[in-house]
């Protein structure tokens, strides 16, 4: 059965089954490699997209779940999302598996609060598991995209 679904500002029509998660769609059916699997159990953050501007798993969202909503991958960000420079700025990456998940994650964050302390980013990523330990220098990319001017309103 077709469902229509707005990514990224854009209204596209997939043939997935109601039950079929998200992230399967993102990446099998759109393409959209950036959006990673971890877990599949939302155990790992990996997989973070926004819905309607709030951090999800999408391995755990049936697609049908979020017909009606706004969907925003790491792929709607642009490249030069104050996030992204902090990113690239700090060096946060090492395997870069989780760290899609983990952008979504601080732009969310970001979003609803300017200026986050530590315990507020604790909190706002304790979802997203890097095994590669790159937790310090992603709250050190946090701080420093807290002081960038705001990206324009995403799609
Ligand atoms: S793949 Fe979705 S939380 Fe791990
Ligand atoms: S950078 Fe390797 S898992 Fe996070």
């Amino acid at each position: 059965m077709p469902t229509t679904l707005n990514v990224n500002g854009k209204s596209v029509t997939v043939q997935a089954a109601d039950d079929t998660p998200l992230l399967w769609v993102l990446r099998d059916e759109l393409g959209m490699t950036g959006t990673k699997f971890g877990c599949g159990m939302a155990q790992c953050g990996a997989c973070t997209v926004h819905v309607d501007g709030q951090p999800t798993r999408s391995c755990v969202t049936p697609v049908s779940a979020v017909a009606a909503n706004k969907i925003t991958t790491i792929e709607g960000l642009g490249g030069n999302h104050p996030v992204q420079q902090a990113w690239v700025k700090a060096d946060v990456p090492q395997c870069g598996y989780c760290q899609s998940g983990q952008i979504m994650s601080a732009v969310a964050l970001l979003n609803g609060n300017k200026h986050p302390s530590d315990a507020d980013i604790d909190a706002a990523m304790s979802g997203n598991i890097c095994r590669c330990g790159t937790y310090q220098r992603i709250r050190a990319a946090i701080k420093d995209a807290a002081t960038m001017p705001a990206a324009p309103a995403q799609a």
